[in-house]
């Protein structure tokens, strides 16, 4: 693991150093979330598994488990809080997918779409529960705090954006009040956590802000990929957000920039029109090439992640760091 060549920023960036850091680790913590998924009522243990099983990056529970590494934490308590952070993603998953109509997640039929509303919304209710559970469990109220107050957080996040649907013309600051709520405060509290496992209390809002950062440019790269990206690499479909009326980043920068023509198609397409037929598609995509739309955010995503690699230089170079930076780069660059 101290080897110097593997401390060299990778070609292509990719979650590979990230992957072969919590390698072992993360065995354990997708051990203990089969133990914490189990229920009597048959029902749970299926739907849940099936988000489950189907993968996912488990980027947010890497975090947790590299930052540990970089903090240089010994103990155990991790790997837990590594399977919670996890739970509380499945669980807004599941109630993303309800609320955004969605029928593809991680390259599988969503729960929604297989089993319905009503139990996505339950079982992913029961995840969050258990969330809960095993962070009692772990007994901090430290911890406690600070995914209680996470997950207050990420639903306000939610509603807001419900609250936002249809409005093209909302300020863009509204949507970044969006992202960081619904998106980068989980990845804020995944690093964060680390820092309270190991009684680094002068490390936490270093770690905090080092996931906050990566998490606005998470998203901001996820609403690009809503329109740029590839269904079956992404595993999810694309077009969610504009079939929705969900006003994104590329979306919000195309009508700000776009001549009044383009403007007003775009406005009339976002608020009354079935938004999926190709040649409104091949439309919008024409305007965010003129209004470099795409590129924009990406130009976004990639201020924030300079903040993320401000936060992890402070530490001294080791294989952990060299990992997390290479994540910072994956995470802007990514197509999946
Ligand atoms: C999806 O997150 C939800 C967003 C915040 C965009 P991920 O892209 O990390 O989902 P999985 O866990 O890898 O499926
Ligand atoms: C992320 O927003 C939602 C959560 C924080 C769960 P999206 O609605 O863009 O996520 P995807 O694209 O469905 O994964
Ligand atoms: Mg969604
Ligand atoms: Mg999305």
């Amino acid at each position: 693991m101290n080897d110097p060549a593997l401390n060299t920023p990778s070609a292509a960036p990719s979650l590979a150093k990230l992957t072969a850091l919590v390698a072992d680790d993360l065995a354990k913590v997708n051990q203990t979330i089969i133990q914490y998924v189990k229920s009597d009522v048959a029902l749970i243990e299926q739907l849940a598994t099936h988000l489950i099983a189907a993968g996912g990056k488990r980027l947010r529970p890497s975090l947790t488990l590299a930052t540990s590494q970089l903090l240089g934490y010994e103990g155990d308590r991790h790997i837990m809080l590594a399977a919670c952070i996890e739970f509380i993603h499945s669980a807004t998953l599941l109630h993303d997918d309800v609320v955004d109509a969605s029928e593809l997640r991680r390259g599988e039929a969503t729960a929604n779409a297989l089993w319905g509303n009503e139990a996505s919304v339950l079982v992913g209710d029961f995840l969050l529960s258990r969330a809960f559970q095993m962070m009692v469990d772990d007994g901090s109220i430290d911890v406690l705090r600070t995914l209680a107050d996470a997950s207050a957080t990420i639903a306000a996040g939610e509603v807001k954006q419900l609250s936002l649907k249809g409005r093209i013309d909302a300020p863009m600051q509204d949507y970044f009040d969006v992202i960081q709520a619904k998106t980068a405060t989980l990845f804020a509290a995944a690093c964060e956590l680390s820092a309270i496992a190991a009684g680094k209390n002068e490390d936490r809002e270093n770690m905090r802000q080092f996931g906050m950062s990566l998490g606005m440019a998470f998203q901001l790269i996820d609403d690009a990929l809503d329109y740029s990206g590839d269904a079956s690499t992404l595993g999810k479909t694309i077009g969610d957000d504009l079939r929705e009326g969900k006003a994104t980043y590329p979306l919000l920068m195309a009508y700000q920039r776009a001549n009044d023509d383009d403007k007003k198609f775009l406005q009339q397409v976002f608020e009354f029109s079935d938004k999926n037929t190709t040649d409104i598609l091949i439309r919008i995509q024409e305007i965010f090439a003129k209004t470099q739309a795409i590129s924009a955010t990406v130009d976004c995503a990639s201020g924030y992640l300079s903040k993320a690699k401000k936060a992890v230089d402070i530490y001294s170079d080791c294989y952990a760091k060299t990992a997390l930076l290479d994540t910072l780069d994956f995470c802007v660059s990514r197509s999946a």
